[in-house]
């Protein structure tokens, strides 16, 4: 783009020539601006950072023992051996598995963090994800950063089903 004599950039004075603006003041306008945009992003970012938090903070705290079913039932065809199924028991997630011993049922909250354990069938054991905490079948802890065993849960099973809570 050409630009003649007369179109000038603004704010750009010819040479020689003073500035309109008056020497010795300023415009504070653009600074209080770009504090209250700055402020504006900090608290946008702050609101960001919760939400992002939010479903990882969920995650990590499970829901309080007292909410959910106090009776859960499965189909035992559902269970097959040398596998397991978490079902929601009292609210909280709970590892059913079929070994070859026979049914066993745990709260799957780690008692370490929180994380939700997982049966490993290569190892017969019950492994957390999050920090390599292992269980064996009957709850005690074999490795990892474990303060104590699972906390077992009561079940019973008929011709059909597994009744968990029973
Ligand atoms: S939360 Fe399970 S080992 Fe840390």
């Amino acid at each position: 783009m050409n630009m003649s004599s007369s179109q000038k950039p603004p704010g750009s004075a010819a040479p020689g020539k003073k500035s309109d603006k008056a020497p010795g003041k300023t415009n504070t306008d653009p600074v209080r601006r770009r504090r209250f945009l700055q402020k504006c992003l900090g608290v946008l970012g702050g609101i960001g950072s919760l939400m992002a938090a939010y479903p990882l903070i969920r995650y990590i705290e499970p829901p309080p023992e007292a909410e959910g079913s106090s009776r859960v039932e499965i189909d035992r065809a559902s269970v097959p051996p040398g596998t397991s199924r978490t079902v929601i028991y009292r609210g909280r997630p709970t590892i059913v598995v079929n070994t070859s011993e026979g049914y066993i049922a745990y709260n799957a909250v780690c008692p370490h963090l929180g994380c939700v354990v997982k049966w490993e069938r290569g190892t017969e054991s019950l492994v957390c994800p999050c920090h390599g905490g292992k269980f064996g079948t009957d709850g005690s802890v074999q490795g990892g950063p474990i303060p104590g065993p699972l906390n077992a849960v009561e079940l019973s099973v008929t011709d059909d089903k597994i009744i968990i809570g029973a």
